[in-house]
């Protein structure tokens, strides 16, 4: 093999290490921990076992954590009602709607009405203008291209002046991502092309990228022959493609895969993150870091 790992589960570690170490000085110093929020509107079980080790995590960090479940038929308005007590309670500093929201529930609307200084998930339009400004403006980057861009960061990748290619342009990854590494700083000042279904040609796009995110959802869309020798190439992609029993616990569980051939790339790259154990384990690791921040904001340490 002959590209290093960057190994979401151990940056996880560290940083985890550091929030903790970060929560209990603040709580000597100011006599306060951070809050967050979870608020969960039905019985999704993928929800559900994300919103489960969001406030296992963040327990573990020493925040005040609540885990507000509702059923499924919970009004709009009702839910609404939750975020405004929640937006006016002072011993919370971020709030968490997970998505998807039933479909009687207008997403936007929801999102829009979360307090922007509360919005560790970072997708409030106020958030997302923040971001496109960047600079001292960014206050709570979303959680998944944070994660990125600490695992490069973290890797030691030279990001300043490389080529960036990011296939994919959610809201939630791509547009985000190549936003960030094209501003100014550390981690980023790249040039940055963003590819999608309407581009004619993925593959040469692909071939010129020094550092390839991919984010599309389509398990092994990108093929060994579109990646340069030497990159680095994140696969945001967590597909599942079967199930197995698990020989821990004898249950059935997914089998993922990401969007890149990992088993090729891995020696045509210089850097490559696995499926699963890549980018997965750094959005939640990066909401306790938005959640420490906003805390940090309200404080005026930040
Ligand atoms: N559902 C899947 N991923 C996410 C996420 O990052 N944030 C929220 N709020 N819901 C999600």
């Amino acid at each position: 093999m002959a590209a290093k790992l960057i190994k979401g589960t151990e940056i996880r570690e560290q940083i985890l290490e550091e929030i903790t170490a970060e929560v209990a000085e603040i709580k000597e110093k100011h006599g306060v921990v951070p809050g967050l929020v979870t608020i969960l509107v039905g019985e999704n079980p993928a929800s559900m076992s994300y919103v489960t080790l969001k406030i296992k995590t963040a327990h573990r960090v020493g925040f005040h954590e609540i885990q507000d479940s509702q059923s499924e038929d919970l009004s709009e308005d009702a839910l609404l009602g939750l975020i405004d007590k929640y937006n006016k309670d002072e011993t919370i500093n971020g709030i968490l709607v997970q998505l998807p929201l039933p479909k009687h529930v207008d997403e936007k609307k929801v999102l829009n009405a979360i307090d922007p200084d509360k919005d560790v998930d970072g997708f409030h339009p106020v958030n997302v203008g923040r971001l496109m400004i960047g600079g001292g403006e960014l206050k709570f980057p979303p959680c998944t291209p944070a994660g990125i861009q600490e695992m490069i960061v973290r890797a030691g990748v030279e990001t300043k002046g490389a080529e960036v290619v990011v296939v994919g342009r959610s809201n939630i990854v791509g547009k985000p991502i190549a936003n960030m590494m094209l501003q100014k700083g550390v981690g980023a000042n790249s040039t940055v092309t963003i590819v999608h279904t309407g581009t004619k040609d993925l593959a040469s796009h692909c071939q010129r990228a020094d550092i390839l995110i991919v984010a599309a959802g389509v398990p092994g869309l990108v093929k060994p022959e579109w990646i340069k020798p030497g990159s680095c190439v994140i696969d945001v992609g967590v597909n599942r493609i079967g199930e197995k029993i698990s020989e821990k616990t004898g249950k059935k569980i997914a089998i993922l895969s990401g969007d890149v051939d990992f088993d090729a790339a891995k020696e045509i790259a210089g850097w490559i993150t696995p499926v699963p154990g890549g980018v997965g384990p750094m959005t939640i690791t990066m909401l306790m870091k938005n959640t420490l921040k906003s805390l940090k904001f309200k404080l005026g340490i930040a």
